[in-house]
This record gives structure tokens, sequence and C-alpha cells, in this order.
């Protein structure tokens, strides 16, 4: 099986595993960040993994992003799980369509000959906006189908270029700056302790939720995410890293 197979970078996946404490750490060759091939292998990868995790009749809640959007390009026919549903992680986050969410679920349920259900919502959203969204019976049943998922795919971002390509107002980014936020998750903004610093306000996954899951697969590569695959994982709310070789050596070196 996928678990059995040989690794070339055995031994810096486990001593990735070790320091990030995580039960699944799988390591592609190269440096997403200078070759579009090395998002495909983490794509590939990721397709891989959840293969072998997945059963029939699971759900299973993806992020946005072109790390994920890579993801979905890659799926392909599950045939030994039946009826297996994608559902968004959360809203769309101000990020354009191909990388939503939404987008990325709709397709790889296509490919993975499976079903979806779409989070239709605007964000970011108002306080009472958001508050009477989540009480529509529609939306609600959707979040409660995220809520007892088992299985969650979700990528890393460094803070700035995710608040920036979000189109963040200057406060936004004022206060990110302010408190030193490093890395980007689900909407959340966390500093290089892990601490969240910053959230957008939105419907869908929450951090707290991520606990029920069994597992949460966190796909993200390229040197320039260390610092922030490092920060993420400070929180320690995902199992499993599925990364390059660049990122992980420099997460090695402690960045
Ligand atoms: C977003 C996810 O859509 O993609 C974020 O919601 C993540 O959690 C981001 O940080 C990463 O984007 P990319 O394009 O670097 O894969």
């Amino acid at each position: 099986s996928f678990m059995n197979e040989i690794s070339e970078f055995r031994v810096l996946e486990s001593q990735i595993k070790d320091k990030l404490q995580l039960d699944h750490v799988i390591i592609v060759a190269g440096n997403s960040d200078s070759q579009a091939s090395v998002k495909q292998e983490l794509g590939k990868a990721s397709v891989k993994f959840l293969h072998s995790v997945l059963t029939s009749n699971q759900t299973i809640a993806v992020t946005g992003g072109t790390t994920m959007a890579e993801v979905a390009n890659q799926m392909k026919p599950i045939e030994h799980a039946m009826n297996c549903t994608f559902l968004p992680a959360r809203g769309g986050l101000g990020e354009r369509v191909e990388n939503q969410a939404n987008t990325i679920c709709a397709q790889m349920a296509k490919k993975a000959n499976g079903n979806y259900r779409m989070l239709y919502v605007p964000d970011p959203l108002s306080e009472e906006t958001y508050h009477s969204i989540i009480e529509e019976p529609a939306i609600k049943d959707i979040l409660e189908m995220i809520h007892d998922t088992k299985i969650v795919l979700h990528s890393i971002g460094d803070a700035y270029t995710m608040a920036k390509r979000r189109k963040a107002s200057e406060q936004v980014l004022h206060t990110l700056k302010r408190c030193n936020a490093v890395s980007e998750a689900f909407g959340y903004y966390l500093n290089e302790k892990g601490e969240v610093v910053y959230k957008a306000r939105t419907v869908g996954m929450q951090l707290e939720e991520l606990e029920h899951a069994e597992y949460v697969v966190a796909v993200a590569g390229g040197s320039s995410k260390a610092e922030a695959i490092q920060s993420y994982f400070k929180q320690g709310k995902s199992n499993v890293l599925i990364t390059d070789e660049a990122a992980a050596n420099k997460l090695l070196k402690g960045t």
C-alpha cells in the first residue's frame, strides 16, 4: 500500500514528523516556489494519501488556494470508496473563483466520481448577517456536515501574501503587521507562536472543529512557506503534512 512505499526522503520525513509532532509526513522532491511541476507532485501525493485513507460514505472538507486547486487537478476516480462527498471548508475568503473552496470541491468531486455540496455565502460578513445566515436551514445543514467531517484537506499560506491576495484593507494589513502575523490557514492569521492574531469573519469550519477530524492534512510547499508552516503547526491542529524538499529542509534548520 501507499504507506509501505519507501520514500527517498524517509529520514527527512521522520525528522519533520518528530519536530512537528505529526502522524504522517510526505515529502516530494524540489521547491514548488520555483517549479510548477513540484506543485503537481504535491497534488499527486495528496491524492494518493486521500485514496489510502478514504472509505465509503465519507465527507472530505477542502479549502481554497492554488495548492488545493492543484490537488483537484490531480484527483483521480476513487473506486474503493463509494458515495463520498466533498465540502468546502469555508466561504470564498476574497479569493478568485478558481482558487475558491467551492470551485475546488466541485472539481474534486467530478474527478473522483463523488458528490459535492456548496456554501453559498458572501464574505466577509457583517456581525449581524453572520449570525442570521448560520441559522438558515440550508446553511446550517452543510455547516453540520463540515463539523462532522473526518477528513480535511487544506493549505497554509504566508500571512501577508494571503492578506494582499485577498485584497485586505489597509487597516487589516496594519493589524497583521502590528501583531507579527506569519501564517494563514482557514482564514485565520497566526503569529510565530501559533496564536490567532486575526480572523476573517466567514461561515464555515472553525479552527476548534478540526479536533473532531481524524485526518487534517496540510498541503504546503516551497521554501517561502517554511516560516508559515512552522507557525501554523504551533497550533497543532493538523496531523498530516505533505510538503516539498525545500520547505522541509528550511523547516529543519529552524527557519
Ligand atoms: C487558501 C486557504 O485558500 O489557500 C488558506 O484557505 C491557505 O488556508 C491558502 O493559506 C494557500 O494558498 P496557496 O495559493 O499558496 O495554495
